[in-house]
């Protein structure tokens, strides 16, 4: 029988700056909602302990919206903002930190995918570039200068109180379809102004943000930027179609700061361009030089969307393949989602070869913290 590859590549330390992770494992950025009027509490604190007593390097947690009325679509997304909301926050970095993990929050505004009138706070109208839906329906008008600014003051403010509560870094949320994205996709940004134009100018408001995050925590605080080609809506939308394009959209991001890239994927043995095997993170790599994170389907027979469109489980299986792509730098780090959802263990169980015991991830699993 043939050898499996060991899993020791997905358990060398890895740095970023002066933040020292114990090994390659992320946990991906998973939307819950069990905080109650956006307020986190001892239950999510607990499903995050957990992950740490469990041997996750980093925790990237779920998606936790910035300081602007609209940023949630849902009144059970935890908030970045208000002294609830941060106070379960600090809970919960202590608490990681206690059980020896390191946890960055997600930061996140949904833009246009909320739809109107949707609570937390139904009044609010949803905001994007250009006012439109990833289906072309116009929802508000576009953002103006001052509402660019502000938003881009609360994705700082966020950075800056990540920082004092003692979280190990950020990320920005820059995939899916959500506020960024829709400033980087051509068919939600149709602004003739310095915002708008063609795949570099789409970075701009992204750039901003990324500044403003830097200059707000300094040189040495991790910011970590998650971006997809996908939109959550539809999967099909892609921002760069060559090398050379995604180069166009990297470029501005790397001189704007940002540490690590997040390279969001369903499925991340997929070559991103004709002609190489490199996955979407690797072309990110190999481009911009930085860090990169890989995702999609680690240790899972069906990809997530799956999930989302019909309510679909998933088996676990070898991550032979994504150890081989380790070993050879494709990427440095590996975000595991769902398989880490439903099973606190899951990187003791891979580190220690007890897969037998690793737990399939269901629909049902969804609804709960384990
Ligand atoms: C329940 C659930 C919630 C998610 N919420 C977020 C989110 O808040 N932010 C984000 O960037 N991605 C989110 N994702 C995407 C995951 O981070 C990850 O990219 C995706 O699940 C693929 O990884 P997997 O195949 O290991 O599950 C979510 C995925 C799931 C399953």
């Amino acid at each position: 029988m043939e050898q499996a590859p060991s899993v020791e590549a997905l358990f060398k330390p890895f740095s970023i700056g002066s933040l020292t992770l114990s090994n390659r494992i992320v946990m991906a950025p998973m939307t819950r909602m069990f905080s109650p009027e956006g307020v986190p509490g001892e239950n999510v604190e607990a499903y995050y302990r957990r992950r740490a007593e469990n041997g996750v390097g980093l925790i990237i947690t779920e998606g936790t919206v910035i300081n602007h009325p609209a940023a949630a679509s849902h009144p059970n997304i935890p908030r970045f903002y208000g002294e609830e909301a941060l106070d379960g926050w600090s809970r919960i970095v202590q608490s990681v930190h206690k059980a020896g993990g390191k946890i960055i929050p997600q930061l996140w505004h949904v833009g246009t995918q909320r739809a109107v009138g949707q609570a937390p706070n139904p009044e609010a109208l949803p905001i994007g570039p250009s006012g439109i839906t990833a289906d072309g329906l116009k929802v508000n008008e576009p953002m103006t200068k001052k509402e660019i600014d502000m938003v881009v003051d609360a994705f700082a403010q966020g950075a800056a109180d990540a920082q004092r509560l003692g979280f190990d870094g950020i990320e920005l949320h820059g995939a899916h379809g959500y506020l960024i994205d829709q400033f980087f996709w051509e068919q939600t940004n149709r602004r003739q102004d310095e915002y708008g134009g063609g795949i570099a100018e789409r970075t701009r408001f992204a750039v901003e943000i990324v500044k403003a995050c830097r200059d707000a925590v300094g040189p040495d605080f991790p910011i970590i930027f998650r971006f997809s080609q996908w939109k959550s809506r539809p999967y099909t939308a892609k921002l760069a179609y060559t090398p050379d394009e995604l180069a166009q959209f990297l470029s501005p991001l790397v001189d704007a700061g940002v540490d690590v890239f997040h390279c969001s994927t369903r499925r991340f043995w997929e070559p991103e361009f004709e002609g190489s095997s490199l996955n979407l993170a690797g072309w990110t790599k190999k481009i911009t030089g930085k860090p990169v994170i890989t995702v999609g389907s680690v240790g899972l027979d069906s990809e997530f969307l799956s999930f989302f469109a019909e309510g679909k489980g998933a088996q676990n299986v070898n991550i032979d393949g994504l150890i081989e792509r380790l070993e050879l730098d494709e990427f440095d780090l590996v975000a595991v989602g769902r398989a880490l959802l439903v099973d606190p263990e899951w990187a003791v169980k891979i580190r220690e070869g007890r897969v037998d015991e690793l737990i399939p991830f269901t629909k049902e699993a969804s609804r709960v913290l384990f």
